[in-house]
């Protein structure tokens, strides 16, 4: 439809400017001379100005502040002569008696046609924002825009002078728009050709490895490059530090944050300290497992890191149980299935609380995590009931916390009433691990991203709302991605949960 009414403009403009002249040769003004001799001057001038504007781009023997200047003072001069010329043309105009025969006439088809230009205008924007359905895709659109300007003069400057600071903006431009290649490139553009290579080129590879590649043992590389090109980065040595953990290398990891904190810039890091102390906790269970590998070592291992946390580390180590040693593991089972859960994966999750209740129908947490995988799958007759024995178990309704409230709840809901949120709390806490946590870690603790506990910038609504629809810095956005539910749910739990300073509330 656009294209039709700028072919319609274009095709307007056409019989405005050359055929009405050519039918009605009287209408239009007759010609200045143009054999005026300042006339003529002057666009010699103009000419040869342009001439020496284009040569400058060709002059490689002149340093690159030097044609600026040049290029600079040409323009001036040509802005100029091109004045005189527009004035001299008037002046010529004004002396070229009109025909006596034919009076001037009113301009009536140039009017017309401007008018048209001012109504178009004014339609355009009340015609194309109803197909974008609200206001939130012109945003999109006048972004995308926007967006594609920046880039261009970013390529520019890059083209023109490729130093850290044009190709580091340029790099991370394509990063924020998606294109990991051309970042890639751009980021392995900068080791390969700056000197010395500065430490954000590689710490930059190391996050693409991770985020796109999952690729450890190749972010670790980088990583390290990063640290010897800048050994007082903090943000390099926290993630080396995490990389060391996951890669079962604790004593590095615990080497890597005792540097950390020894720096001056570190050194009062609440956060690092605690994370160096569970490294320590896990150092020895984790290198006697990794050593030697019983059912022994390996089950103490899951136990710590599902006491210090670490939950997912805990379920890989529990599978390795279960399918090498011993497939009879109730709590194995129940703490994969309470994993699962947290990430989203309800049918997964069910299949692996079942087994657990199969070996153990007293486990608490296997009964209250059985009821809510049954809850989000709308399977809500089992939740009551698996709520129920709950209860039961627990020893009646004072001992069961907050799950008395989730069966009525959940009572309300088969009888056809809108629900509460009493478990969109847990729903925030999955959408986040499935969404957030491989930036900002599954506690909102932080890593590539900032923490989100009791961060105040995480607390302001209208700012998270805004960051998870569109994203900033190396954050991507989610308004394509998710609902706007899920987005109000996610709001919901960072800003009443992880920025009040605590992980969901579990009842
Ligand atoms: C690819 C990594 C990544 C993912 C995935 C991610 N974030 Fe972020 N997030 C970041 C980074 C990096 C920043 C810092 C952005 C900046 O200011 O440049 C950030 C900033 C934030 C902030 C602002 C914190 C502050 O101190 O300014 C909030 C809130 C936030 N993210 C929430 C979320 C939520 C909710 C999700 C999931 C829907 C999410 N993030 C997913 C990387 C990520």
């Amino acid at each position: 439809m656009l294209t039709v009414i700028i072919i319609v403009l274009l095709a307007l403009i056409f019989f405005t400017y050359v055929a009405i002249p050519l039918i009605f040769p009287g209408q239009s003004d007759r010609l200045p001379d143009s054999r005026d001799p300042i006339k003529q001057d002057l666009e010699e001038e103009r000419d040869a100005l342009f001439r020496a504007i284009k040569e400058l781009d060709a002059r490689n023997d002149l340093a690159q502040t030097r044609r600026d200047q040049l290029r600079a003072r040409y323009e001036a001069k040509a802005a100029k002569v091109l004045r005189a010329l527009d004035e001299r043309q008037l002046e010529l105009k004004e002396n070229v008696p009109s025909r006596p025969t034919q009076r001037k006439r009113f301009p009536y088809v140039t009017l017309s046609f401007l008018s048209l230009m001012v109504i178009m205008a004014a339609l355009m924007p009340s015609y194309v924002l109803p197909r974008m359905n609200g206001g939130t895709v012109t945003t999109f659109f006048e972004g995308d825009i926007e967006q594609a300007k920046a880039l261009k003069s970013l390529e520019r400057a890059a083209n023109k002078n490729p130093n850290e600071d044009n190709l580091m903006a340029l790099a991370d431009a394509y990063w924020q728009l998606n294109d990991v290649a051309q970042a890639e490139a751009t980021y392995l553009r900068m080791t390969s050709e700056l000197n010395p290579v500065p430490a954000l080129a590689y710490s930059r590879l190391g996050y693409l490895k991770l985020q796109n590649d999952n690729d450890i043992p190749g972010a670790l590389t980088y990583f390290e490059q990063a640290q010897e090109a800048d050994p007082s980065d903090l943000d390099t040595l926290y993630t080396l530090s995490e990389i060391y953990f996951s890669q079962a290398r604790p004593d590095d990891a615990v080497k890597t944050l005792e540097t950390y904190l020894s720096l001056p810039a570190g050194a009062d890091d609440e956060e690092v300290k605690t994370r160096l102390e569970l490294f320590k906790q896990v150092a020895p269970v984790l290198n006697a497992a990794t050593q030697d590998p019983t059912q022994e070592t390996l089950a103490a291992l899951a136990d710590t890191y599902w006491q210090v946390g670490e939950r997912e580390r805990a379920a890989d180590i529990y599978i390795q149980l279960l399918s090498n040693f011993d497939a009879h593991n109730g709590l194995a089972y129940s703490r994969i299935g309470q994993v699962l859960f947290f990430s989203g994966r309800n049918v997964q999750a069910i299949d692996m609380l079942e087994r657990a209740m199969a070996i153990d129908d007293a486990n608490l947490d296997t009964l209250l995590f059985l009821g809510n995988a049954y809850f989000s799958s709308d399977r809500l007759e089992e939740a009551i009931s698996t709520w129920e024995h709950y209860v039961e178990v627990a020893g009646g309704e004072e001992a069961a916390g907050r799950v008395p409230g989730l069966i009525e709840n959940a009572k309300a809901r088969l009888a056809g009433a809108p629900t509460d949120s009493t478990v969109v709390e847990v729903s925030g806490e999955s959408l986040f691990a499935a969404n957030c946590a491989a930036c900002h870690g599954l506690a909102g603790q932080g890593g590539i991203g900032p923490t989100l506990i009791a961060n105040s910038r995480a607390a302001n609504e209208a700012n998270v709302r805004n960051l998870i629809q569109y994203g900033r810095g190396l954050m991507p956005g989610f308004i394509a991605s998710l609902s706007e539910e899920q987005i109000d749910i996610l709001v919901d739990f960072v800003v009443n949960n992880l920025a009040q300073g605590q992980t969901s509330e579990r009842p």
